[in-house]
């Protein structure tokens, strides 16, 4: 889809649909109102009908309003309009999409971006529009015989805003949300990818053949033997009883300059989490054929960062392997050496993230990064502490904290910190190794991301557990693309204040 920003008086737009908004008690906004004026009273002699409300969500099309030049104009109810906060936009947006891909019309000029919304002005309306649109019509039809039709689907949309002046930054923000929605659904695309096909083997290919399309961007990938001789003990412990070969995929965009420290993102990448000996149950199941996604996060990251031309390094880091029960699989006390020298002993298989990630995070040290910040599908007790709607983050560095949850709060992908003090961190005691892989049942993401902690002392690190985030189940299943436009915020963010 093409999007595009332009000032203007709505009458005067030549297009397919003019899209304005109704306030509840069919109030008209500044734009209807225009149009009202200028057809002799049409819009509002419509509502005194009854046929529209206000209401949010609600839409209505009408055909040959007078004395203008567009073909249709769409009404679309907005609610309350003291009231209008982030979320009803997105609602808003949303419906209007729904709705125009219904309708003949291929392109439309939309005056809902120019919407009060609370807290936000009319760049972050323009943004998020192009962002809510894009993730409207994303479908994944891959592996199906039959496509869906798409023909109807809006192609080119035009945002407005009231002030002439913010153009040129409002263009900047469609480019950096288009950056954005190229990342989110090369993230969903791979994390829907069923395990059989997307393998560590399918994620090391993928990488390739998108860092050969991209400018910037140089890709590495370690195959078993590398592992070997860094000594990746614990990540190989995971890949054991796996029929399929781990990997590490290390991406490199050098946007900045030679010297400039990167920003070091290291995605989990468990192709498929069946627990290893530590069987899951059976229920379910097919899911952890997202617990990638948080490699698949790197990925659509990495490919914002090049399409956007950020000139900043990012480095990606992503570990990827399945985690499966076999005779070869790593056993319930079994002990295993990091890469840190560090020894584990495995106390269930099935906590095989912070495994993986660990020996990625040692092996960060070696970019001297600005910051690192591992993205990982972590613990189910993510999802009962948090719920589906916030990422946890988890640091040891309050700036950066603070920094991710701004992101997150701006792009509409919040996180929340959770505690990781000392005080938990005998729950990892071990009488056998120099800590264990588990931490009990209380505080459960937390005692993960303390896990994590012994080997990130060298830099400064953040924890992301999108174990609640990155997909939703039920007659909706599919991946969502988070956090890529928390992560894309960031970066933007650290780019325009770095100096060192
Ligand atoms: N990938 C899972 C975490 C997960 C579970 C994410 C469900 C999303 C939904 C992770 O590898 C895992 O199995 N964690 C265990 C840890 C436990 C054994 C300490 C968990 O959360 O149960
Ligand atoms: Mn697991
Ligand atoms: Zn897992």
């Amino acid at each position: 889809m093409e999007i595009t920003v332009k000032s203007g008086s709505p009458e005067k737009q030549r297009t397919a649909c003019l899209v304005v908004a109704v306030f509840n008690n069919k109030k008209l906004s500044k734009a209807a109102e225009i149009i009202n004026d200028i057809s002799d009273s049409y819009i509002s002699s419509i509502i005194r009908r009854g046929d529209l409300e206000g209401k949010l969500g609600e839409t209505l099309l009408l055909q040959q309003v007078p004395n203008i030049v567009a073909d249709r104009v769409l009404l679309v109810g907005v609610g309350k309009e003291k009231q209008l906060n982030s979320r009803q936009y997105k609602r808003i947006i949303t419906a209007a999409t729904k709705f125009l891909n219904t309708t003949g019309a291929n392109e439309a000029v939309s005056y809902l971006t120019e919407l009060p919304v609370k807290g936000r002005d009319s760049l972050w309306n323009v943004k998020q529009a192009s962002i809510y649109c894009a993730t409207e019509n994303y479908n994944f039809d891959l592996l199906k015989s039959k496509k869906k039709d798409h023909s109807r689907n809006i192609k080119k949309l035009t945002f407005t805003i009231p002030n002439r002046k913010n153009l040129v930054d409002a263009e900047q923000a469609v480019r950096e949300a288009q950056a954005t929605v190229t990342g989110m659904v090369l993230a969903k695309n791979l994390a829907n990818m069923p395990a059989n096909i997307c393998n560590p083997e399918y994620l090391a290919k993928e990488a390739i053949k998108m860092s050969k399309q991209m400018s910037n961007v140089d890709t590495k990938i370690l195959h078993k033997k590398d592992l070997e001789d860094l000594k990746m003990g614990s990540f190989l412990s995971v890949a054991q009883g796996a029929a399929v070969e781990p990997k590490l995929i290390v991406f490199n965009y050098c946007g900045g300059p030679k010297d400039q420290k990167p920003v070091v993102l290291v995605g989990k990448g468990v192709t498929f989490d069946s627990g290893g000996i530590s069987l899951k149950a059976g229920a379910g199941m097919d899911e952890m054929k997202y617990d990638m996604c948080g490699a698949a996060s790197v990925f659509g990251v990495i490919k914002a960062c090049s399409e956007m031309q950020l000139s900043m390094n990012v480095v990606g880091i992503i570990p990827a392997t399945e985690n499966m029960p076999s005779s070869k699989a790593t056993r319930p006390g079994d002990v295993v050496t990091s890469m840190s020298g560090q020894t584990i002993e495995v106390l269930n298989t099935d906590a095989e993230g912070r495994l993986i990630l660990c020996d990625a995070l040692t092996y960060a040290e070696r970019f001297e990064p600005h910051s690192v910040i591992d993205i990982a599908t972590l613990t189910g007790a993510c999802i009962i502490a948090l719920g589906h709607q916030t990422s946890a983050v988890m640091s040891n560095h309050n700036p950066l904290v603070n920094e991710l949850k701004n992101a997150g709060n701006l792009s509409d992908d919040p996180c929340w910190e959770l505690p990781i003090g000392d005080e938990y961190q005998s729950q990892l005691d071990s009488n056998f190794a120099d800590m264990a892989n588990i931490g009990g049942r209380p505080a459960g993401s937390i005692t993960a991301a303390c896990f994590l902690a012994r080997f990130t002392k060298k830099y400064h690190w953040a924890h992301l557990d999108i174990a609640g985030t990155a997909w939703v189940s039920g007659k909706d299943k599919g991946a969502t693309g988070r956090p890529v436009p928390l992560l894309v915020e960031y970066l933007i963010h650290q780019n325009q204040t770095r100096q060192d």
